[in-house]
């Protein structure tokens, strides 16, 4: 097993440059099955979500030639099967874009129920009826394969019952083909929303409104191999802008698109920390005390929910009493157990946390309840006194491209160790 190792107590220092969006790379790689050219993406994260896609796509018989670091070139014209391997979707939740992806290009998919993060019911029945209003017809067998399959898709008016970023995602990727013309209304807003449908238009597709609550889709004959480069990503940039502050440091975060950051900017403020935006990057400095703030988490623009967990790490350690409202999902406070046991003061009651703020937190072995509690565990041990270690880290190396190099890189005592079991000292990096 192997664990992060992060002594506290250092301010961090110096430049981090953010990678390509996870959640928009996890869309637009299954959206290049819907071409029928090859496709270069570029900027793309090196995290195990991509490697993860990669693989299921290589499986059906899509050919990737990994160009550098952070280019594919994805080659779709040896799928001729739509059906995704059980064993490979079932670790990710993002699996279920090939639904889409497989039905705007075959008018079949057959795709393993999701698996993925699990903070509450994560259920796909937008997407599904979303398939539903554009012909196609669904079954789950009793092994939790999805099937999608019609005739002939047909472009529809969707109205989606809750803001959903991957029932949005998906209905695009089904529609963009389909025979007339699709609205999405109620539409989800994200970045990555918008990064797709630039992509999806790049291969020839006709998606408007995409950044708005109605996007609108004309359907296309066919779609042609593109070069695309993914934008970067705002939640990776938010954690580290979320970690300078904690811990009092002055970090240049570059490769941002500040507007995407604007609510987490403007919490920071609000909290007396300084944050200075440039063109493609964000100066965050703080040298005095941290002060409380409420947070709600809401749907683009709003407050990300995948910032919820880090931002709690830096209030439990604000001066006062901070609200934080996860509005998105039903069970998004599991990672509060383990930052109680560092002496954090924080109570939960249904979808709210209410977090007195400390001067002092100990060191503890934690635990990484999915990907942004993980990154919240990292956030929290820069500031605590002590030594902590980090279970689970496979999660936060879903999302986070070389986060020990980077975080290391600005002056974290961090490192990772293979541990035969638990509490072993020996350090491998
Ligand atoms: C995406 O998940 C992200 N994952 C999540 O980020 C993110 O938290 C979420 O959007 C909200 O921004 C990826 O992009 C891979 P939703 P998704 O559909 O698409 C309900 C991370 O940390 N809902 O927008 O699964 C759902 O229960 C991950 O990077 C339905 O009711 O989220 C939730 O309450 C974690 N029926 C709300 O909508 C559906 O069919 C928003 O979910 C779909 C969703």
């Amino acid at each position: 097993m192997e664990k992060f190792v992060i002594t506290g107590g250092n301010k961090l220092n110096g430049e981090v440059s953010i990678s390509g969006a996870k959640n928009a790379a996890v869309a637009i790689i299954p959206a290049v099955v819907l071409s029928d050219g090859i496709c270069r993406i570029e900027n793309v994260p090196n995290i195990a979500d991509v490697s993860i896609m990669a693989s299921i796509l290589e499986a059906m018989g899509a050919n990737i030639k990994r160009i550098n670091k952070s280019t594919l070139e994805i080659d779709p014209r040896g799928i001729k099967n739509p059906v995704a391997s059980y064993e490979l979707v079932r670790h990710m939740r993002a699996s279920y874009y090939l639904l889409g992806a497989l039905l705007g290009k075959f008018n079949s998919a057959e795709v393993a129920m999701p698996g993925g993060c699990d903070f509450g019911v994560r259920p796909i029945d937008l997407h599904l009826k979303g398939f539903e209003a554009l012909g196609a017809d669904y079954s789950i067998t009793n092994g939790g394969m999805i099937c999608v399959k019609t005739d002939k898709l047909v472009g529809n008016h969707v109205y989606m019952d809750v803001v959903s970023v991957g029932a949005t995602m998906n209905i695009m990727l089904a529609a963009v083909k389909a025979e007339g013309k699709t609205v999405i209304e109620n539409a989800a807003k994200e970045p990555h929303i918008v990064d797709l449908a630039n992509f999806l238009n790049s291969m020839g597709a006709d998606v408007r409104g995409a950044g708005t609550d109605v996007i609108k889709i004309s359907g296309v004959k066919a779609l042609n191999g593109s070069t695309y480069s993914i934008i970067p990503d705002q939640i990776e940039a938010g954690t580290y802008m979320a970690a300078a502050a904690a811990t009092g440091g002055d970090v240049l975060i570059k490769n941002v698109i500040t507007k995407h950051l604007e609510s987490i900017t403007a919490k920071l403020r609000e909290m007396g920390v300084e944050v200075e935006e440039y063109d493609d990057a964000v100066r965050v400095k703080r040298t005095g005390e941290l002060n409380h703030c409420n947070i709600i988490t809401m749907p683009h623009p709003g407050f990300p929910t995948d910032m919820q967990p880090q931002m709690a790490a830096v209030l439990i350690k604000a001066k006062g009493t901070s609200i934080v409202r996860e509005s998105v999902w039903d069970n998004r406070f599991r990672y509060v157990d383990e930052l109680r046991r560092m002496g954090a003061k924080i109570s939960v009651n249904d979808k709210t946390a209410v977090i007195e703020g400390v001067s002092e937190l100990n060191a503890s072995p934690l635990k990484s309840t999915d990907l942004r509690a993980g990154a919240a565990m990292i956030i929290a041990a820069l500031t605590a006194n002590g030594t902590s270690y980090i279970e689970d880290i496979k999660y936060i190396e879903r999302g986070y491209e070389d986060v020990v190099e980077k975080f290391r890189n600005i002056g974290a005592d961090i490192k990772r160790i293979k541990t035969n079991e638990p509490g072993s000292q020996s350090a491998t990096a």
